[in-house]
Order: structure tokens, then sequence, then C-alpha cells
């Protein structure tokens, strides 16, 4: 019995493995087309507009937001000059934590004025639901923490943002100047494929 069953099987194990190499070999061709068509121009660049919170939590058990650089105690100055935090904080699509993750902005900023309060950002967001799940965006640019809405430059993207551009407009929705964390509403206008 078992040794009539045998070929079967290895006729459908055969032919499965065929399929498989004939979808994958499909699909690679499917993106090589793609591809062909955005370097040609044939492709239309799209604008997408995203809105989400960020929310940069140093308090807690768990801070999304950790200083992990400090200037020197003889090189303070009252803006925090120097100083640097690391962060993976979540993106939702409410301004409540609770909300539905959007994502999460992983990176680092840090205070580059003597005089004010103003950050570089460098951090990429991460997508997570949907058609959008693990694809990216990078943002890197300059950050005056006191206007009441920031810009700063999208550089790149990755997966769906291939070849993205834009820019992210940040206001701040709620800040604990004790614990200093910070909910930040993100618009991000996005030219993109
Ligand atoms: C600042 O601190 C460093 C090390 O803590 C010390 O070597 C240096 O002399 C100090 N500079 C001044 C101007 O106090
Ligand atoms: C996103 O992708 C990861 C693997 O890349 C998967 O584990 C996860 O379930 C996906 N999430 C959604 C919402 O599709």
């Amino acid at each position: 019995m078992a040794s009539r069953i045998l070929p079967i099987s290895k006729i459908a194990l055969l032919s499965l493995l065929i399929c498989a190499a004939l979808v994958s070999a499909d699909q690679e061709e499917e993106r090589d087309i793609d591809d062909q068509k955005l370097l040609l121009g044939f492709k239309k660049e799209k604008l997408s507009h995203f809105r989400f919170y960020w929310h940069d939590t140093y308090s807690g058990r768990n801070p999304s937001a950790v200083r992990v650089v400090e200037p020197q105690g003889n090189k303070t100055t009252k803006s925090g000059f120097g100083s640097v935090t690391m962060i993976d904080n979540p993106l939702t699509e409410k301004p409540e934590l609770g909300s539905k993750l959007l994502g999460r902005a992983q990176g680092f900023y840090g205070i580059t004025s003597r005089e004010e309060f103003s950050l570089l950002m460098a951090m990429t967001f991460v997508f997570v639901q949907g058609k959008y799940n693990g694809s990216t965006i990078t943002i890197f640019g300059r950050n005056r923490v006191a206007d009441k809405v920031r810009e700063i430059p999208v550089i790149s993207g990755s997966g769906l943002f291939r070849f993205a551009r834009g820019y992210a407009q940040a206001s701040t929705y709620s800040f604990d100047p004790v614990s200093l964390d910070a909910v930040v509403e993100y618009n991000v206008y996005l030219l993109h494929y």
C-alpha cells in the first residue's frame, strides 16, 4: 500500500515545487517590469498624506525614549546642547497611546543648538498595517520645538515608498514638562510611486 502511494506523493511534491518556482519567477518578472516602468518614467508619481501621533515617553517602566548621551558636567548649557535621545516610539492613529498602532519611529534626536531647544531628528518610520506593513520612510532634519509647526524633510523610503521624497509637519499635541513625555502630531506629505 505504502509503496503505491509514494510515487504519487513524489509527483505531487515535484509539481508543487515547479508551481512554486513558476510563481516566484512570475513575481520576480513583475517586479522587474515595475522597476523598468519606474525608471522609464511610465509610472506616475502620486502625492500621499499620512497623519499619525508620535509618542515620546520617558516616564514609566518601559520608556520608548532614552537619553543616551549627556553633555559633560562643566559643558552644559541651558538648552541641553549635546544631549542625545534614542527612540523606539509608537505611531498611532489617534492621540491616545492605546489607539491603533500604525508603526514605530526608530532612531534618535540630539539637541543641536546652544541657545534654544532645537533638535536634529534622524529616524525611520516603519509602518505595520495592511499593504504598508514593512515599508519605511526616513526623516532627517532640524526641529525647533518651540515652533507651532516644524517642517522636517523626508529623505527617502523603502518598500512601497521607494524613491519617496517629501516633508513631515510636526506639531506638539501634549507635553509634560516634568516627565518630558510628549505626543506630537505628524502630517507627512510624500511623493512616491
Ligand atoms: C571640565 O571637566 C573635565 C572632566 O570632568 C576636566 O578635565 C576639565 O578640566 C574641566 N574644565 C573646566 C574648565 O573646568
Ligand atoms: C506584518 O508583517 C509581519 C512579518 O513581516 C507579520 O508578522 C505581521 O503579522 C504583519 N502584520 C500585519 C498587520 O499584517
